[in-house]
């Protein structure tokens, strides 16, 4: 299966990625969770990016671009794509779309997690994640069971600083600037699939598991 999961921050996007990996074994390509590997190994690109994704601003178009680009030149996601985090702006939507017209791989669905704010910010300011392996954890809904230890690798559990309210804030106004306009896209192209994110999580996954039933996904 080939799909961009789409959502404001906080909606759910990675959490839902690792459940569809496991249940569906389908490549997961989280462009946060690249630009933030980049960055905890201080390349040039790491450096680069930084203070985009610290203040909650969306890092240039060329620059994500050029990295889904070589993702599906290096063979990894032949089988099939999860794409969260990108497109986020109708540019990359528009070159994505470019890129896999030439490739054969089209995107199948659009999955449009819909959270409210209040949502989004007890999640992302309750968030945290493992160093190694990127596994998600919330303080309260879904706490590791050692604390500080992450139950897959034993990694060490941290807070993104992005995960701070003024920052989740701006990533708010970001998305609704930039992002709501991808929703529109895929929706013009009869491929929006939208999902109440603000339910908890297995009902998510059962209601998205209902729809892909439903359309023989
Ligand atoms: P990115 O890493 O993509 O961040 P984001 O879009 O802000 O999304 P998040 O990862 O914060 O949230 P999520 O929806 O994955 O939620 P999660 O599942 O973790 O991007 C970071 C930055 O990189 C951007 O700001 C930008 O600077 C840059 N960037 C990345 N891609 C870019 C691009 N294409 N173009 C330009 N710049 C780009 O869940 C959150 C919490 O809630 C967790 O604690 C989880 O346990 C909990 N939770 C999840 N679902 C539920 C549920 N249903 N019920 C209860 N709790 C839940």
């Amino acid at each position: 299966m080939r799909l961009v999961l789409l959502g404001p921050p906080g909606a759910g996007k990675g959490t839902l990625a690792g459940f569809l990996n496991k249940e569906l074994d389908i490549p997961h390509v989280s462009t946060g969770d690249i630009l933030r590997e980049e960055m905890k190994n201080n390349t040039p690109l790491g450096q680069e990016v930084k203070k985009y994704v610290e203040s909650g601003g969306l890092v240039p178009d060329e620059v994500v671009i050029k990295l889904i680009k070589n993702k599906f030149s290096n063979g990894e996601v032949d089988k099939g794509y999860m794409l969260d985090g990108f497109p986020r702006t109708e540019v990359q939507a528009k070159d994505l779309d470019a890129i896999l017209t030439i490739l054969d791989k089209p995107v199948d669905y659009a999955v449009y997690l819909d959270a409210s704010l209040p949502v989004v910010i007890e999640r992302l300011t309750g968030r945290r994640i493992c160093r190694s392996c990127s596994a998600i954890f919330h303080i309260k809904n879904n706490p590791p069971k050692k604390e500080g230890v992450c139950d897959e690798c034993g990694g060490e559990i941290y807070q993104r600083p992005d995960d701070n309210e003024e920052t989740i804030r701006t990533r708010m106004d970001v998305y609704l600037e930039n992002t709501k306009p991808v929703i529109d896209y895929y929706n013009a192209q009869g491929k929006l699939k939208k999902v109440d994110a603000d339910k908890d999580s297995q009902e998510v996954q059962e209601n998205l598991m209902k729809i892909f039933d439903s359309t023989g996904g």
